[in-house]
């Protein structure tokens, strides 16, 4: 029983040793997000730090920003935004992420 608990440990520590970049960070290269944002840089699109700070106090601002992703469209100027293509779950550790950004 000790070596099992040992070895679960070490499982998990592996893991996080393993994560700089979380699956949710990994989401977001794999849909390119970053050929227009980044953090803390406006290139096509505004930093995720901006768009914290333009939600910041805003109770409604992880369900917009989850239904600008999710269902693509407009978003501000943008007239066509990229559509997230994940499950819920992502797309809102995803908006965590940005509204988190500073
Ligand atoms: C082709 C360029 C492009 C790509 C790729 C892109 N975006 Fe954007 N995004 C924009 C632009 C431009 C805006 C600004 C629209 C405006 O407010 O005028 C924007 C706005 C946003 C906003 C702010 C919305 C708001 O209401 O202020 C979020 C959040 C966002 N993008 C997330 C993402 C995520 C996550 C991805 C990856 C899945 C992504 N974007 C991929 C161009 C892009």
């Amino acid at each position: 029983m000790k070596t099992l608990i040992t070895l679960a440990a070490a499982g998990v520590m592996a893991f996080a040793g393993n994560a700089s970049a979380g699956p949710t960070e990994d989401l977001i290269a794999k849909e390119k997000c970053a050929k227009c944002h980044t953090a803390t840089t406006t290139k096509k699109g505004p930093s995720w730090a901006s768009v914290a700070e333009k939600y910041k106090g805003k109770p409604d601002a992880a369900a917009k920003l989850f239904s600008a992703l999710k269902n693509g469209g407009k978003v501000g100027d943008e007239e066509d935004h990229k559509k997230v293509d994940a499950s819920d779950a992502e797309i809102k550790a995803i908006v965590a992420i940005v509204l988190s950004s500073k």
